[in-house]
């Protein structure tokens, strides 16, 4: 069962006056089927946490465990692999290709994987179905919704089975209704791949789905306050 360990992270970024501190001291466990909402203002860190945890930028210090494995010991190679095959992101704006359709868009992520099976692409289009989108396999995302871009990007970040989900204000760009949906759906795919879902989010309602939340204050993690 796949288990994130997050180790007392810190991270500064030079400027030129000094050092800005973004995180001091981030420490938090999750298991597969958990999840976990992070909340905080805006400049708070948020995303420079999932960045860290998502192996796209390494921490100043501290160290974030996988399944007791820590990436950052990884060559540049097996860690673009490591990231392909057991992360999956979704953030705020969908980073679809323009050009590609919904179900290629979905297979993305197995072409950098390797060869594109039969097997991945038959999950790529049950992944599209369980989002409501079997019926557009061949559009383009710019005959698509906003929420419904979202929703390919959602299937596109599970297609490699990822042991850990990372949402980065996925409903950040959505009304109201919509963002409802696509908290909602997401909450369900959780419930059925059963990865570890960690959201960053300013809705409460979204941060209210997730089982565990946490407040990013002043670079540390504190539970949030019922
Ligand atoms: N590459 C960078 N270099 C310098 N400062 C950065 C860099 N990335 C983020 N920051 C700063 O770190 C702080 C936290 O940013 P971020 O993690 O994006 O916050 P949040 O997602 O909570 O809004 C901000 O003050 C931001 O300006
Ligand atoms: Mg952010």
């Amino acid at each position: 069962m796949a288990q994130l360990q997050v180790e007392h992270i810190a991270k500064d970024y030079p400027t030129r006056a000094d050092r800005l501190t973004v995180l001091r001291d981030v420490s938090f466990a999750a298991a597969a089927g958990q999840s976990v909402a992070i909340v905080g203002p805006s400049g708070s860190g948020k995303s420079t946490l999932l960045s860290i945890i998502g192996t796209l930028e390494h921490p100043t210090s501290g160290r974030v465990l996988l399944d007791g494995l820590d990436p950052a010991g990884l060559d540049e190679p097996r860690l673009a692999a490591f990231r392909n095959e057991r992360i999956g992101f979704v953030f705020q704006d969908h980073h679809l290709l323009p050009q590609c359709t919904v179900l290629e868009n979905v297979l993305v992520p197995t072409v950098a994987a390797g060869a594109t099976s039969a097997e991945s692409t038959g999950r790529a289009r049950e992944l599209i179905d369980r989002v409501g989108l079997g019926h557009r396999l061949e559009h383009r995302p710019a005959e698509l919704s906003g929420g419904e871009r979202q929703r390919v990007a959602l299937a596109r970040a599970l297609i490699c089975r990822p042991a850990v989900l990372l949402a980065d204000e996925p409903t950040g760009n959505l009304d109201r209704t919509t963002a409802g949906r696509i908290g909602e759906l997401l909450l369900a795919l959780h419930e059925q791949e059963q990865m570890i879902l960690l959201v960053v989010t300013h809705s409460e309602r979204l941060a209210g789905l997730m089982a565990q939340q946490f407040e990013l204050d002043d670079g540390t993690l504190k539970p949030l306050d019922a």
